[in-house]
């Protein structure tokens, strides 16, 4: 009876510490956050992130469309179901909706060691077909095509909060969420991750600080990117000491749903004839990376660098040799 006793309080005793110690593991699991996780670059980094580490990760998917982010993490879960998958929602380009998720978030976990800051929109653009002959004929033809510089305008809208859609999407729901998750983000003895997917697109000369939200012009996009890659410098300046770190990347040019948006009308068949072309293109230009998988090259590189080794001034750039090789390249911003 004694021995039957002692016993009972043995496996008591045991499955105690063994809660502890599962307990245990799973706050060691790194929290990584992505937004825009459901198409695209944003979703080819989830799949490679678990690819990565299955066991050591909690990823989360925040989403403006809950039904996109079910067969997302559904999709994930199908080829690694033993990985840690929550969603959140949030809509970048609405202030109160980042406000919301951030509270949610701050409830949910305790740490947050990556923040992929993805989400991102090119409404309305416009291709601007004699630019582009022009172009084609010029000096410039190679960074005409890995940055499309002077062939793409957009026509930007107002968000309900009354700012610039495009700023207020791509950066300012992005800034917001940063600030909001600073009790997460910073801790003694540990360092976090920011990382912005920037773009080839940034140029200077869209961005004017004197109309930080482009109200004015017909480059939006290219604006809040070049904003994009000032904010990271800024933000490490201001929270290196917190051992936060800041970091962007262009994911090349990729297929995807941003990039069918850009000629809504072409068909789906012309895309695919167009492929042989963009990988001929890839011989003189590795920006061509064309597959998000490719393209998330420098989001999943990021990933296994010591943030205090990188470098503050650069933009990290996912390339594919012509061979079809990946490999993530820094640039002077
Ligand atoms: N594709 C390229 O060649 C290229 C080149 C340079 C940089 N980039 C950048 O790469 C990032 C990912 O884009 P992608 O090419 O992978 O295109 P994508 O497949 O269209 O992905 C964009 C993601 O952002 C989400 N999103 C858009 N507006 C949002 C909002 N208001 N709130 C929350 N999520 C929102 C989208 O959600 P929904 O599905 O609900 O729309 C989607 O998940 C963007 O920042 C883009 O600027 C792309």
């Amino acid at each position: 009876m004694t021995l039957h006793r002692r016993g009972n309080q043995f496996l008591n005793q045991f499955s105690c510490a063994c809660c502890v110690t599962s307990l245990g593991f799973a706050e060691m699991r790194k929290v990584v956050l992505v937004t825009g996780a459901n198409s695209g670059v944003g979703l080819a980094l989830c799949e490679r992130l678990l690819s990565h580490d299955t066991e050591g990760l909690h990823l989360c998917l925040a989403c403006r469309n809950m039904q996109k982010a079910q067969a997302a993490r559904s999709d994930l879960l199908a080829s690694h179901p033993a990985a840690q998958v929550d969603l959140l929602q949030m809509d970048t380009s609405s202030v109160s909706s980042v406000l919301s998720a951030a509270q949610e978030f701050k409830v949910r976990y305790d740490r947050l060691d990556y923040l992929y800051l993805n989400a991102g929109i090119m409404p309305n653009p416009e291709f601007d077909v004699k630019a582009f002959f022009k172009g084609l004929f010029s000096s410039n033809v190679i960074t005409m095509f890995a940055t499309g510089e002077g062939i793409l305008t957009q026509k930007d809208g107002v968000t309900t909060d009354g700012l610039q859609q495009v700023f207020a999407t791509n950066l300012f729901g992005h800034f917001l969420l940063v600030r909001e998750l600073e009790p997460v983000l910073c801790h003694e003895g540990r360092t976090s991750q920011l990382v912005w997917t920037s773009s080839n697109n940034a140029h200077r000369s869209a961005f004017n600080p004197e109309d930080i939200q482009h109200r004015t012009g017909t480059q939006p996009y290219s604006s809040s990117k070049y904003a994009t890659d000032l904010l990271s410098l800024a933000f490490n300046q201001h929270y290196e000491k917190q051992g936060l770190y800041s970091s962007v990347i262009c994911p090349g040019f990729v297929m995807t749903n941003l990039t069918y948006g850009i000629l809504p009308s072409f068909p789906a068949i012309l895309w695919t004839l167009l492929m042989p072309v963009f990988w001929l293109i890839r011989v003189f230009t590795n920006t061509f990376t064309l597959t998000p998988y490719n393209g998330s090259e420098a989001l999943i590189w990021l990933f296994r660098q010591k943030p205090e080794s990188l470098d503050p001034y650069a933009k990290y750039h996912s390339l594919t040799s012509g061979l079809g090789n990946n490999y993530t390249q820094p640039h002077k911003v």
